[in-house]
């Protein structure tokens, strides 16, 4: 076997989530190493999987970690929310059984400075599609001084992001990650336990991957397919995140979808898709957080879809 390159994540958590699925599709949004993919294969051998990535490099390594699972695996290159759409129309709503989704960057997409996603990297890219039209060297370098507050303000939601802004505009072009943020780390949040820079990266890479919308379209197109007892499984790493999939969820979970200002409910009250299982999200245990430090803002939901 190859070297792997990323741990999974909340893995016994993934394991557990989809336990109770002794046949049908299970599908991972974001298959990256194929770490919870070969996991689910593996626990849940009646099941097939279907599984998605963006990134060539991962889908070149996947597609062989998963080769010994046969015909029980297909892989599709592309965003998620393009991608899930095409697989909910090829197949029958009801063999869908799960859906897995581990939101953001790969250990190895980090790792990897040529790839640009850390604060140490000597070029500007950061897309996990190597061929998408937008970079890091795009937004930093070419974005208007409003574009730029947008994103960092967003993305970052960094207090002084005018000012960073402004500093970018004075300091441009940026060849690299590196003198980027070792140009405005003195104008980066103090005191938390992260590099100072770690926002600014972060806004810069949801930018750059559109990861807000993509996730916003990914659970739209989940809801619109109405997967009768389907579980949907979630991963996030930062609160932009979690706190899109917590709303989601929740509104999934309501009956009434009247206007908060309405006086009595008119819309039949009958539009609960199904409940959450999590109130809290799950999070690492001890042993994880030894094994992995990456694991510490690793947050799962998950949702189960009514029965129909
Ligand atoms: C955190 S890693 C997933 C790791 C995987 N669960 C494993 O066990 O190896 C996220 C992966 O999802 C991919 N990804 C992130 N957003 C995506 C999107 N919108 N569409 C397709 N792939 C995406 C990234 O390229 C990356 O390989």
């Amino acid at each position: 076997m190859q070297n792997i390159p990323h741990v999974p994540v909340l893995y016994r958590e993934v394991i557990e989530a989809f336990s109770s699925i002794d046949e049908g599709i299970i599908i991972d949004c974001t298959m990256g190493y194929a770490g919870h993919s070969s996991m689910i294969l593996e626990a849940n051998p009646n099941i097939k999987l279907i599984a998605i990535d963006q990134d060539q490099t991962a889908i070149d390594f996947s597609t062989k970690r998963l080769e010994p699972f046969k015909d029980r695996v297909e892989i599709k290159k592309g965003r998620f929310s393009v991608v899930i759409k095409e697989i909910l129309e090829e197949n029958d709503a009801s063999q869908i059984k799960g859906v897995l989704a581990d939101i953001g960057v790969s250990s190895l997409q980090l790792d990897q400075k040529s790839r640009g996603f850390s604060y140490e990297s000597d070029n500007l890219d950061m897309r996990m599609d190597k061929d998408a039209p937008l970079s890091a060297d795009n937004v930093v370098n070419e974005y208007s001084s409003s574009e730029l507050e947008r994103v960092l303000l967003e993305y970052g939601e960094l207090r002084n992001y005018k000012k960073i802004a402004q500093e970018i505009l004075n300091n441009r072009p940026f060849s690299s990650a590196k003198v980027l943020s070792d140009t405005l780390k003195p104008h980066m949040p103090r005191g938390k336990k992260i590099h100072p820079a770690t926002l600014l990266m972060q806004a810069i890479r949801i930018e750059v991957n559109d990861e807000l919308g993509e996730l916003k379209t990914l659970l739209q197109n989940i809801k619109d397919a109405s997967l009768p007892n389907a579980r949907v499984a979630i991963i996030s790493f930062h609160s932009l995140e979690d706190r899109i999939v917590k709303k989601v969820f929740s509104e999934w979970s309501k009956n009434c979808i009247c206007p908060p200002q309405a006086m009595r409910c008119e819309c039949g009250n009958n539009h609960s898709q199904g409940k959450v299982l999590t109130k809290k999200p799950l999070m690492a245990q001890d042993e994880e957080l030894k094994e992995n430090v990456r694991s510490r803002s690793a947050k799962m939901r998950i949702f189960q879809m009514r029965k129909q």
